[in-house]
């Protein structure tokens, strides 16, 4: 989807469709309200094109039909003879402007899009509304990432693919901009966002078959030449002499072998002294059956998911190339199928992993965090990073405690763990910090081994936290547990089931707030 800056008049818009944002004013619509919208509240923009229009907004809020409220929705057919080339109105309510953030117009972008669907709509205007918290620019940036992540659809196995119309481009249209090409820049990385979110999102969506770990290596590698990104992929006979046998053990019940793929992008840090770098790990197994401690069937196809940690690392190194961070960034993506077989690792055996660290396996459903175990120690021992952030669809504990509204957060440094929660609220992908206690550490020791990979019932979030914490040493480290996150069966305004892309939007706003802190 492309999306414009244009400034002007509403009045003189030429358009299918004009899209006009309306914040609230507190007074409540229905046939019972003791208090209508008047049209003195109206912003100033929109009654001067209300009067282009012959007042047909202020007749509607007259009758207590719309009155702004968040989410309300209405779609008005000017009279031709005023309307000169705007042939529909959509009002789109805001809510109270005091509560207008990013996320509201994320959302609202989202709405309008969706509103375009199946219509014949090619040319679409929205009045970007002017939120003095937020500034032309990231009302632009939310606007446009909001447009791009609602017109997305995986639909690339459906041969008869549903009627979504012919829009092409969306205009934001601003009365007047102290700087239009600032704004279009900031639009451009908006974009650049929101189709990182959506490559995360079409390789959670991707069903096993297609998408086993040699294509998602293959994924990347595509990736990193596309943007310009270091590619490494480690295939069975590297892993075995590295003596990544977490990986292989989990790996091993399946016909097609895991891969640990490592994409790098090199831009030091403008820092005296070493420049260390920031790893970040994602959980990528591409079909999660449970291994031989199967999972029951119902459900079980939602497993191809289980790979969503690993998008969202992919989707986030794609975003830091093409944004050029400053910053020398690892992203390291853990691949491998948990399959039943007769070559697969069984509860009772005792993997000596990369660390050196004994696991017991009690249950070889508990597969993440053994995978986890060999890709953290070798970012840890190969890199020596600054801070590492594990994101993982860990625990089915984590969808318990949080569900579809919060991502889990542990770690062994309180400072990441805030500077996390602070940049999920920023990217309005919530962030929930959970305990990582002595006792979490304790549940996990073995009687046979160092460690054993499942501790029962209890606090699942955190002992699976504690058994990650075990391969990271001293650095400082965040593990983010997206069970809850990663894919969702509900449509919201711009998710519509299926992979979120959850984690890319975080990952890039705890990455810029490093580097603003250290300007
Ligand atoms: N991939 C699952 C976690 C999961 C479950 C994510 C449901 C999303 C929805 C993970 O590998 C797993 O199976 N975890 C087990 C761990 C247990 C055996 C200690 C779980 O959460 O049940
Ligand atoms: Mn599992
Ligand atoms: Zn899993």
């Amino acid at each position: 989807m492309q999306v414009s800056i244009k400034t002007g008049t509403a009045s003189e818009v030429r358009a299918d469709l004009l899209v006009v944002p309306m914040p609230g004013d507190g007074s409540k619509n229905g046939p019972n309200s003791p208090r209508k919208r008047t049209a003195a509240s109206l912003p100033r923009r929109i009654a001067a094109l209300d009067r282009s229009l012959g007042g047909i907004i202020r007749g509607v809020l007259s009758t207590g039909d719309f009155s702004g409220r968040d989410s309300e929705t209405l779609l008005l057919y000017p009279d031709e003879s005023r309307a000169g080339d705007v042939r529909r109105v959509l009002l789109l309510g805001l809510g109270k402007p005091d509560e207008i953030d990013a996320e509201r117009l994320r959302r609202l972008g989202a709405r309008a899009l969706r509103h375009c669907e199946g219509k014949e709509i090619s040319r679409v205007a929205i009045l970007a509304p002017t939120v003095r918290r937020l500034g032309a620019e990231e009302c632009a940036a939310a606007l446009a990432e909001g447009i791009c992540l609602g017109a997305y659809r995986f639909d690339r196995y459906r041969k008869k693919k549903p009627r979504v119309g012919n829009l092409k481009s969306v205009a934001l249209l601003f009365d007047r901009l102290a700087s239009a090409s600032e704004v279009r820049r900031a639009t451009k990385r908006a974009v650049v966002m929101a189709e990182s979110q959506n490559l995360a999102r079409s390789l959670s969506n991707e069903p096993p078959n297609e998408l086993p770990p040699s294509a998602l290596a293959k994924a990347a590698r595509k990736l990193a030449r596309e943007v310009g990104l270091d590619c490494r992929v480690m295939r069975t006979a590297e892993l075995e002499r590295r003596g990544m046998n977490g990986l292989l053990a989990v790996g091993g019940g399946s016909s097609n072998p895991p891969a640990l793929i490592v994409l790098e992008h090199r831009r030091p840090a403008r820092k005296r002294g070493r420049q260390q770098p920031v790893c970040l790990v994602g959980k990528g197994i591409t079909f999660d059956s449970g291994g031989l401690s199967l999972k029951p069937a119902p459900n079980m196809q939602e497993m191809k998911h289980d790979m969503s940690g690993a998008a969202a690392v992919l989707g986030a190194m794609r975003a830091i190339a093409l944004l050029d961070l400053p910053l020398h960034v690892v992203g390291i993506a853990v691949a491998a199928e948990n399959m039943p077989s007769g070559a697969a690792y069984r509860p009772g055996d005792i993997v000596r992993s990369m660390a050196g660290k004994a696991i017991e396996v009690v249950n070889t459903d508990a597969e993440g965090r053994v995978v986890l175990a060999d890709a953290l120690h070798y970012a840890c021992s190969e890199f020596e990073p600054a801070a590492i952030v594990d994101i993982a669809t860990l625990t089915g504990a984590a969808m318990v405690a949080l569900g579809p509204w919060a991502t889990a957060a542990l770690g062994n440094d309180e400072k990441l763990v805030e500077a996390l929660r602070a940049a999920g609220e920023a990217a309005g992908e919530r962030v929930w910090p959970m305990p990582l206690l002595a006792e979490h550490r304790q549940a996990i020791r073995s009687n046979v081994a160092d460690l054993k990979n499942a501790a029962g019932k209890d606090a699942g979030v955190s002992t699976a936290g504690a058994f990650l914490g075990e391969f990271v040493g001293e650095v400082p480290w965040v593990h983010l547990d997206i069970a809850g996150t990663g894919w969702t069966a509900r449509t919201t305004p711009y998710h519509r089931g299926g992979g979120t892309g959850v984690g890319v939007r975080l990952l890039l706003a705890w990455l810029r707030a490093r580097l603003a802190a250290e300007r």
